[in-house]
């Protein structure tokens, strides 16, 4: 017997595909009451524009499910993202055990629920062949499973309508936001119940998700016209969902898992890393970049919140962690990706131009966290665990997130290699962060230029004079506007204008002493109280918590990879032979009180030649997520971490830079690693590198540049022209063949 709703012709029920336990693919969890939110966030599917939690259970007190669409926010002025239907939720009787396995393979979740009465199976994904298309296919003992209704209100959210309609056999479900920003979804749902022995009830469900967002210059504009224009986008975006799932439908289960795993073993085909002789950090590697690119949409705009699309933490506020920690990942396995990113960041450039001319600056001035507007929605305070009413200060002071995206649009032109980018929105973005800096320091009665009051990476001191981070990314920042804008010619800024830019860069004072070899974290931080952090306890800790902000203020103490951060961001604008030196000096000062931080110290140990002591490092990052290290993970997954472990993989341990069109390969493997493997894409071309103690393989389509450095691991160099390929790479080597 069949129950349709919403579908065309009756077809044989699908069958659940099955999940092969490969421990090296797949991430299994056991029903863990205390670990249920956790397990949510690491369960998480997403196509790039809809996420979903990997609830099961909602019934159960743990549990926290949500789904979301990338951009869609709840508010202006505390904007959060938006929970839309869910569309994964079945009518269970109480089941006694619950196993969910995560398929990184193929981005399937498959469940079993079992009990007195048999085992209810469920398998699902959110198809990346079709952004916006949920398929959920469940079977189970009749008087266990029921479909129930096809969509389900998220949680009630301030502010926040739902309405739901049934048409044509679909269910329709619109979740508004006080915006009028609105997810509206159509689902449809097949209930065939089979009465063999034993009798099984086989459900399936699709549903199509879009988003209804309103242009934040228009709205700026005619406040008053938001709810009206609103409504009418929205009810054209239901129609559209209703077209896109009845589309979907006709196709069926099949089909949708056919094309949805074919594309993500074409993901994996460009983006796999393989480690021989160290299981952990090849699986860590694996879910980092199965989340990577899972969370980041390649159509239009990214705007890619620090959960991802896996957990409302941080409101789903865009950080610099989506310019600095995902881009260079996403650049390299999925350039649509990294675009989509920067158009989020350029669409809200003239946002960023109005921050800037309320501080009374020039050019642009990205905020600290921004949503659906580009506005700056960093919160202003908040209640520590004492009840007290602590300020936050980052949305005033961290203004590096500036040369940050402009860093970000750099690395998008230097791996892909679109110049009409670079030539377009591309230098708009580098130059009007430049006229910012330009207009944001402050000269010295001997002409040196100073940048005050500002808040580095490392957020434990605020506002500083001089942060070294915030003063040479600030110089790159300007002398890559010149650069390019003496490339590019008079349309792109006049001489003066250029003229000027080097001349702050070259004034402004970085805090580097030739005698230590050493850059101060800013000016008077070699007088603060000279504590060891790693002497005091094992990190990574959150050392404001365990000594207390104000000791913590006045100490060496630091939260994250602050001037060490310029050596994996800006190797070339930072003084030679300063790696080891800061290293040296910053690393045990470091608490990694922030997630963000071991993974960036992994990468620069490995260029530092100390592989060994990366991957402890490397290790930690890897387990950030996994085990919950910092007690955070239920509000949604470290993407910004993820995004460092695949960095300090690829740039730390493969060595792997690109610079002006050359793509240098200079690796440096722990002693564990018999090989390290990884494809990457440069300048449209694929790349392919296997790296062993003695040798580097080398495998394209295409023609790249490549330097082989004499890093630690020394051996040689042979190159193969994959079948699709073009012509030959050339060689730049200094090489050296490993003495025999
Ligand atoms: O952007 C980070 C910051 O560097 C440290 N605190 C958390 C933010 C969001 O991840």
């Amino acid at each position: 017997m069949e129950a349709t709703q919403g579908t065309t012709a009756p077809r044989a029920p699908p069958r659940l595909p099955s999940i092969e336990d490969d421990p090296a693919w797949t991430l299994a969890r056991r029903d863990t009451p205390l670990l249920e939110r956790v397990n949510e966030s690491l369960l998480t599917l997403a196509d790039g524009f809809v996420g979903t939690r990997g609830s099961v259970d909602i019934t159960r007190p743990g549990s926290s499910p949500a789904v979301f669409v990338s951009g869609v926010y709840t508010s202006r002025e505390m904007p959060v993202l938006l929970q839309g239907p869910q569309w994964a939720v079945l009518d269970l009787v109480a089941a006694d055990s619950l196993r969910c396995v995560l398929d990184m393979r193929t981005g399937a979740l498959s469940t079993e629920q079992s009990g007195a009465g048999g085992t209810v199976r469920s398998f699902r994904f959110v198809s990346i062949a079709r952004p916006g298309c949920t398929v959920l296919l469940a079977e189970g003992p009749p008087d266990m499973v029921d479909a129930g209704d096809a969509l389900r209100a998220p949680w009630a959210q301030p502010g926040v309508t739902v309405r739901t309609d049934y048409d044509g056999g679909l269910t329709c479900m619109t979740v508004t936001g006080s915006t009028g920003d609105a997810i509206v979804v159509a689902a449809s749902q097949r209930t065939i119940d089979s009465v063999g022995d034993p009798p099984a009830r086989i459900i399936e469900r699709i549903a199509a998700y879009a988003a209804s967002t309103s242009d934040p210059e228009r709205d700026r504009a005619d406040p008053s016209a938001v709810a009206a224009v609103s409504a009418t986008a929205a009810g054209s975006v239901l129609a559209t969902a209703m077209r896109d799932v009845a589309r979907a439908a006709d196709l069926g289960f099949e089909q949708l898992w056919d094309e949805h795993r074919s594309l993500w073993a074409a993901r994996w085909d460009g983006a796999a890393i393989s480690i021989d002789g160290d299981p952990a950090i090849e699986f860590g590697a694996r879910f980092a970049t199965f989340h990577l690119l899972a969370s980041v949409g390649s159509r239009g705009e990214a705007a890619v919140g620090a959960r991802g699309l896996s957990g409302s933490g941080y409101g789903g506020h865009v950080f610099w962690d989506a310019d600095v920690f995902m881009l260079p990942a996403l650049v390299a396995v999925n350039p649509a990706g990294a675009r989509a990113m920067l158009e989020y960041r350029i669409r809200r450039l003239d946002a960023a131009r109005r921050i800037a001319s309320n501080h009374g600056r020039d050019g642009a001035r990205f905020p600290w966290e921004s949503a659906h507007d580009g506005d700056d929605v960093t919160p202003r305070e908040y209640r520590d665990l004492d009840g007290h009413i602590v300020p936050i200060c980052t949305g005033e002071l961290e203004e590096h997130i500036v040369a940050d995206v402009a860093w970000a649009a750099w690395q998008y032109a230097e791996w892909s290699g679109d110049s009409d980018f670079l030539r377009g929105p591309g230098v708009r973005l580098i130059t009007e962060t430049a006229r910012y800096w330009e207009s944001r320091v402050r000269f010295d009665a001997a002409g040196q230029a100073h940048i005050d009051n500002v808040i580095g990476p490392d957020e434990y001191h605020e506002s500083v004079d001089d942060n070294a981070f915030t003063n040479v990314m600030a110089r790159w920042n300007l002398r890559a506007a010149a650069d390019l804008v003496d490339d590019l010619g008079a349309s792109a800024g006049t001489p003066d204008q250029v003229n000027n830019w080097r001349r702050v860069a070259d004034t402004l004072v970085d805090g580097f002493d030739p005698v230590t070899g050493r850059y101060e974290q800013f000016a008077g931080f070699s007088a603060l109280e000279p504590l060891l952090i790693s002497e005091l306890t094992d990190t990574p800790v959150a050392a404001d918590l365990l000594l207390g902000p104000d000791r913590v203020k006045a100490a060496q103490v630091i939260k994250q990879a602050d001037v060490v951060m310029l050596h994996h961001m800006v190797p070339d604008d930072v003084e030679p032979g300063s790696l080891s030196p800061n290293l040296d000096y910053y690393l045990p000062r470091t608490a990694h009180g922030s997630s963000l931080s071991p993974a960036i110290h992994a990468s620069l140990l490995a260029r530092a030649g100390r592989p060994d002591e990366a991957r402890e490092l490397l290790a930690l990052a890897c387990r950030v997520d996994l085990d919950d290290v910092t007690n955070m993970t239920g509000g949604g997954l470290h993407v910004a971490t993820m995004g460092g472990v695949w960095q300090a993989l690829v740039f730390g341990f493969a060595g792997v830079r690109a610079n002006a069109g050359v793509l240098t390969v200079d690796p440096s493997l722990p002693s564990a690693w018999a090989q390290l493997d990884v494809r990457l894409r440069y300048r449209g071309c694929r790349l392919r590198l296997i790296i062993t103690p003695d040798e580097i393989d080398v495998r394209t389509n295409g023609q790249i540049l490549m330097r082989f450095g004499a890093g630690p691991a020394r051996g040689s160099v042979k190159h193969t022209l994959l079948p699709s390929g073009g012509v030959f790479v050339r060689r730049e080597s200094d090489w050296k063949r490993k003495p025999s």
